[in-house]
């Protein structure tokens, strides 16, 4: 942000609303932060070593980095313990991360292992780095906040039983940042209302919004909703068809879609959003296919979806800040069944009433 650029003020968020910070529970799930591939160890020009990388979730911000080629990735709070540079602006080199200040290293684990000034000089005590919690799981790197002082995470990370299936090939489409709450975007994700509108241009009919029937039900880790939803054409294809789709949702914000189309072509979506801060999110999402790449090229199915997606952000990152779960805020109809769960869920969630994973 420049200096003349304004600083942006939150919109409309009342008591009835769901601010994320409010809640530390939503620090004990993992998040998406990035692909696997953009954490790399080869030395970035005009550094000395390989480039870490900045993400912020829930308003902490984080180092993302690799040590060693073979091995896993490192997370750990952005902030210097010493004189509080990013460690961010720093490199990766010889398995160490090296601050761009004044050069302390650490090990894998947040160790210091190096004060270059007075290399004999012992380690201050709290010279070490704060690690976050990092595992890697269907080409992305998830992160959970909550250290084992605040209980852990709740739940894994969930599950896409397709990725292992030789039947599906996979699709990694990256992300996009909306200027939203990620309830937000998950709420929509589960809307048929909206794509004969929101989406005419790319897969939706406005002349043709109705709906047949529309399903939802708990699970265990949140809800599933089955829905028929009147579609022109698929990705590079035209002409009027039905999705079949079943959304799971696991709380608190990913999402695993499955499509049928009737000719019997599978299209898995696993939707991991992550909430950057209380008002803004980024969508990480990787597609698997029954079909070929000579049948359906993946360049297609991403252009297809990077469309979606910013049909979607055009109208999303014009929402309030804040996201409502009294239900006298908002008028609510038939088709808003999903929605009116959902937020239930997010009510039960942050007054502790239900807990992902307790029976449905
Ligand atoms: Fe990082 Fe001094 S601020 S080494
Ligand atoms: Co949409």
């Amino acid at each position: 942000m420049t200096a003349l650029q304004e600083p942006r003020t939150t919109r409309h968020v009342g008591p009835d609303h769901l601010v994320l910070s409010e809640h530390p529970v939503f620090r004990r799930f993992w998040y998406a932060v990035c692909a696997v591939d953009d954490v790399t160890t080869e030395p970035e020009p005009g550094r000395r070593g390989a480039a870490p990388l900045h993400r912020k979730v829930l308003g902490t911000d984080l180092v993302v980095w690799r040590p060693d080629p073979a091995g896993p990735v490192s997370v750990a709070h952005d902030r210097c313990a010493h004189r509080d540079a990013p460690l961010s602006m720093g490199w990766v080199a010889d398995c160490r991360l090296v601050c761009a200040y004044h050069g302390w290293e650490w090990d894998a684990d947040g160790t210091t292992r190096r004060i270059p000034q007075f290399p004999d000089s012992p380690h201050p005590t709290k010279s070490g780095l704060t690690m976050v919690a990092s595992t890697e799981r269907y080409g992305l790197v998830w992160v959970c906040l909550a250290g084992p002082d605040e209980g852990g995470p709740i739940t894994d990370v969930p599950a896409v039983p397709e990725w292992d299936d030789p039947a599906w090939r996979r699709v990694p489409e990256g992300s996009w940042d909306f200027d939203c709450t990620a309830m937000h975007l998950v709420e929509n994700n589960i809307d048929p209302g909206h794509v004969a509108f929101v989406h005419m241009n790319s897969f939706g009919n406005p002349d043709n919004p109705e709906l047949t029937d529309q399903n939802v039900a708990r699970t265990p880790y949140g809800l599933i909703t089955w829905t028929d939803v009147p579609v022109e054409g698929r990705p590079g294809e035209t002409g009027a068809t039905v999705r079949h789709t079943w959304s799971q949702v696991h709380l608190p914000f990913s999402m695993h879609l499955l499509i049928r189309y009737p000719d019997g072509l599978g299209h898995v979506m696993l939707k991991a959003i992550t909430p950057v801060d209380d008002r803004s999110c980024v969508i990480h999402q990787v597609v698997l296919r029954t079909d070929t790449e000579a049948d359906r090229p993946a360049a297609d199915i991403r252009a297809f979806d990077h469309q979606v997606e910013l049909e979607d952000k055009t109208l999303l990152d014009r929402l309030p800040d804040g996201f409502p779960l009294a239900q006298h805020l908002n008028a609510h109809a038939k088709a808003d069944k999903n929605s009116l769960l959902l937020r239930r869920m997010y009510t039960e969630l942050v007054t502790g009433q239900w807990t992902p994973g307790d029976p449905a």
